[in-house]
């Protein structure tokens, strides 16, 4: 089984995207069985695929999200056996966690859950840290999920948290998204560094592979042509070519609910009905996508 994560501790840098596009086409495109995790308490991947409810008042106020209530839970499940509600907070707690269904074939969601995935960090006192970093490797390992799944995509926060720390450990391939903006690059070699050093501490039948750097968000500008020649030129193969372009319709995909939440659905009427796309223009934006995603592909599978 792949598990492949998608981090850097900068924000905005299209973590998230990433994730559901790869999702998209591992389970649409290539019949993998895709489970996606989302390890982030903001829970934009989440709300990309499930219709997230609120935990009270103040939650709406801040964008906090519970997860619905899993559609195969029935009353009067024994709540350690099938709870009605799971995220991913559960496997430090002896928990089940049960994934839920999307409306792409193939393709499962272990959502977020803000105050749970919170509580991990915050009840976690030093001496209990190592269980936080190591417990995703354990669960990984799972005969039932091995069964289940063919690959596992994780979506970080935009941070270096145990709980990221944890997602990088269990990972056998990293991805780490950047813009092509100043900012973005500065953080880079330090993201790298930390890929590396957890691949130093997991043990030695584990290998976490940093396949790829992908430049995402790219609007071909004078200066950010001139960054992207400079990152190739400092990390050679790593470099995912091409990268992902700047297009509004992938702006499109994190909206709320998304419509439709695969890229690879974009030439459909509705779609161009709804933007006013025309259709080349979808199926140029779909084409290009398709041979990022390739390139990723490629570095994982083969
Ligand atoms: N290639 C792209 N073209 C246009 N817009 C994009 C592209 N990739 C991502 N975006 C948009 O940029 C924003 C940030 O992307 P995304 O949420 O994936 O980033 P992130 O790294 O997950 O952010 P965070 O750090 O908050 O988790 C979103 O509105 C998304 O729709
Ligand atoms: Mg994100």
């Amino acid at each position: 089984m792949k598990i492949i994560t998608s981090a850097t501790h900068k924000g905005g840098e299209a973590k998230t995207t990433l994730a559901q596009v790869i999702a998209s086409y591992t389970a649409q495109l290539k019949n993998k069985r895709t489970l996606l995790i989302d390890l982030d308490k903001q829970g934009s991947l989440s709300r990309r695929y499930l219709r997230m409810e609120s935990e009270e008042t103040r939650a709406e106020i801040d964008g906090t999200a519970i997860p619905p209530v899993h559609p195969d839970y029935r009353e009067g499940n024994d709540p350690s056996d099938f709870p009605p509600r799971t995220s991913f907070h559960g496997i430090y707690h002896g928990q089940m966690v049960v994934p839920y269904p999307t409306s792409i074939p193939n393709l499962d969601i272990v959502p977020s859950w803000s105050s749970r995935l919170d509580a991990v960090l915050k009840n976690s006192p030093d001496y209990l840290l190592e269980r936080v970093y190591n417990r995703p490797l354990e669960f990984f390992k799972l005969p039932e999920l091995r069964s289940a799944y063919d690959v596992v995509i994780i979506d970080t926060p935009p941070d270096k948290n145990p709980l990221v720390i944890g997602a990088l450990r269990a990972s056998t391939h990293v991805f780490i998204p950047v813009q092509l903006a100043q900012m973005s690059l500065e953080g880079l070699e330090a993201m790298k560094i930390f890929v590396g050093q957890q691949n130093d501490v997991v043990c030695s039948d584990h290998e976490i592979k940093l396949a790829g750097i992908v430049p995402t968000i790219y609007d071909k500008s004078a200066s950010q042509k001139k960054r992207l020649e400079f990152l190739k030129d400092q990390h050679g193969d790593l470099i995912i070519d091409p990268p992902m372009y700047k297009r509004v319709t992938i702006t499109r995909l994190s909206e709320t609910p998304a419509e439709p939440s695969s890229f690879l659905e974009w030439p459909s009427s509705v779609m161009a009905k709804k933007y006013g796309h025309k259709k080349s223009q979808q199926e140029n934006d779909k084409h290009e996508l398709l041979e990022t995603c390739e390139e990723i592909y490629k570095r994982v599978f083969k």
